[in-house]
């Protein structure tokens, strides 16, 4: 599809009205919320890539019937939101006017608790696709997908793009949280699909096995997905120059990742969160410390803009 440029050569990134087509309660805190776009932003949305984000405008957007706001979240439930806020893309699907994309969200804070009450028919201001997505190389035959909570949403959106352009690859995923209840999924797949290895049907419908992890061990391996992936790593064979790990979660999951794929000499990329101002390289909020490649020296560089999804090994975390 061709791609619209603005004066500047720069690809059109809005901003533009999104229409709501759903937005479905998935788990206690999690939700699937649905926008359509069409003319300009639908041939923008339609090119955005795993990884890539928009900012939404929800200043406008009611709060829940007090009763429906998380105890939690009473406190700061009536902040004025100023700011748009970031969120990445778990599906995007083109048809020929109309471009939908999915997202897949948690409620945290005063904006996601204003999100629940979008619905059909809405309209939100977005800019986007904004930063850089997961680039995916041709010279890979396993990609193995490492998810902790939120992070599943941009992981799910690249296990369909790997499936329907690299579908030579044999693609794994590894999904942990700290419980049951925290794992952003729709519901598990009977014991059958089980004891094939197929778990979450957002993977199994790309013939993508998933194994889970959770802290508490209420589901799968007791204890952090990178524990259950290092171990699976090491009673499976595979040549590990042909072999890419792809990450997204908290940032404690996405440093113990890398260590695991340094080790190997697996290639590894990192989708990185920072708290994000504008979210198009001017308020320079979103810094992320990386290496630079032939010195000990070590540069920032901007999430948003050089982001965020980055390669595993130029990232200093700050634990
Ligand atoms: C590139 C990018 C993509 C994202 N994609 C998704 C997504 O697909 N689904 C989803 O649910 N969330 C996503 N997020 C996180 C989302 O933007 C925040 O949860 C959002 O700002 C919540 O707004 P709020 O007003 O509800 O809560 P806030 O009051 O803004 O935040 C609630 C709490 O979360 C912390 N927090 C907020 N944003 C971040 C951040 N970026 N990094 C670390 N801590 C943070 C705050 O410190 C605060 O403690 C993404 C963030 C980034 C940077
Ligand atoms: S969010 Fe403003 S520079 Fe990145």
């Amino acid at each position: 599809m061709s791609r619209e440029f603005t004066k500047t050569g720069k690809t059109n990134k809005g901003p533009f009205e999104a229409s709501v087509s759903a937005n479905r309660q998935i788990g206690q805190l999690f939700y699937r919320l649905k926008l359509d776009f069409c003319d300009t932003a639908a041939e923008a949305f339609a090119a955005a890539r795993p990884g890539q984000f928009a900012q939404l405008d929800l200043s406008r957007t009611i709060l829940p019937v007090p009763e429906d706001i998380p105890d939690n979240l009473r406190d700061v439930a009536r902040r004025n939101i100023v700011l748009r806020r970031p969120f990445s893309f778990c599906d995007i699907v083109c048809e020929s006017e109309k471009t939908s994309v999915e997202i897949l969200y948690k409620v945290v804070g005063p904006a996601s608790l204003r999100m629940t009450t979008l619905s059909g028919g809405d309209l939100i201001s977005i800019i986007g696709p904004l930063g850089n997505g997961f680039r995916i190389p041709d010279n890979k035959k396993r990609a193995l997908l490492v998810i902790g909570g939120i992070g599943a949403g941009p992981l799910q959106h690249l296990a369909k793009v790997l499936t329907e352009e690299h579908s030579e690859e044999e693609v794994v995923a590894f999904v942990g949280a700290r419980s049951a209840k925290e794992l952003p999924f729709e519901g598990r797949l009977d014991d059958i699909a089980q004891s094939l290895g197929f778990s979450f049907r957002e993977f199994a419908k790309y013939g993508i096995n998933s194994i889970v992890a959770t802290d508490d061990g209420s589901l799968g391996h007791k204890g952090p997905v990178t524990e259950c992936f290092e171990q699976w790593l090491g009673r499976t064979r595979m040549v590990y120059e042909e072999t890419i790990i792809y990450g997204c979660g908290p940032e404690e999951m996405l440093a113990e990742l890398v260590r695991i794929a340094s080790e190997r000499g697996i290639d590894c990329q990192v989708n990185m969160e920072r708290m994000m101002a504008c979210g198009i390289g001017i308020c320079q909020s979103c810094a992320v410390k990386c290496r630079t490649d032939d010195s000990n020296e070590t540069v920032y560089k901007l999430c948003c803009e050089d982001g965020p999804v980055f390669d595993g090994r130029e990232v200093v975390f700050n634990l």
